[in-house]
C-alpha cells in the first residue's frame, strides 16, 4: 500500500528506521521529510503527512517526533484525519481495531527501534472492527 512517512529532527532517525522496513515489506513510501538532524517544525510535516491520506494518495500516515505527543496533536486538527500515539503492540493494534486509525504517531525519544518497528508491523496487520466502533467514530466525525 501507499503510506506517507514524516518527521521532525527528534524522529529522524527512527523515520529511516521505519522506511527501511516499508520498503522491505514493499510498501510503497511517500517520505516527506525532514532528511537531517537539523531542527524542523512537526506541524509543517504533519500537515504534509495528513494531505496524502486525505487526498487518497496515501492510505495510511505514520509521524514521528520526540515524543509523538506534536504530531498526534498536529495531525488530529485534520478532517478525517485519526492519529493515534502509540506505546507498544498493543496500543497500536486496539488503535486500528476500534478507532480505525488512519495516522500512526511514535514518539522517537521514546521507544527503542524494535518497540517501534514492533508497533508498525501490527498496527499495519489489523483491520477494523467496525459495528458498534464505527458509530463511535461517527460522534466524532
Ligand atoms: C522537538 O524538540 C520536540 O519538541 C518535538 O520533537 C516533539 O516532541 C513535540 O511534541
Amino acid at each position: 500500500m501507499n503510506i506517507a512517512l514524516g518527521s521532525d529532527h527528534g524522529g529522524f532517525e527512527m523515520k529511516e528506521e521505519i522506511s527501511s522496513l516499508l520498503a522491505d515489506l514493499e510498501h510503497r513510501v511517500a517520505d516527506v521529510g525532514c532528511f537531517s538532524k537539523d531542527s524542523v517544525d512537526y506541524p509543517e510535516i504533519a500537515r504534509q503527512v495528513c494531505e496524502h491520506v486525505r487526498q487518497g494518495s496515501s492510505q495510511f500516515g505514520i509521524l514521528i517526533c520526540g515524543t509523538g505527543i506534536g504530531m498526534s496533536i498536529a495531525a488530529n486538527r485534520y478532517r478525517d484525519i485519526r492519529a493515534t500515539l502509540c506505546h507498544d503492540a498493543y496500543t497500536a493494534r486496539m488503535s486500528r481495531e476500534h478507532n480505525n486509525a488512519n495516522v500512526l504517531c511514535l514518539g522517537g525519544r521514546v521507544l527503542g527501534i524494535e518497540v517501534a518497528l514492533d508497533i508498525v508491523r501490527v498496527w499495519l496487520d489489523t483491520a477494523f472492527a467496525g459495528g458498534r466502533h464505527q458509530r463511535r467514530l461517527d460522534m466524532i466525525s
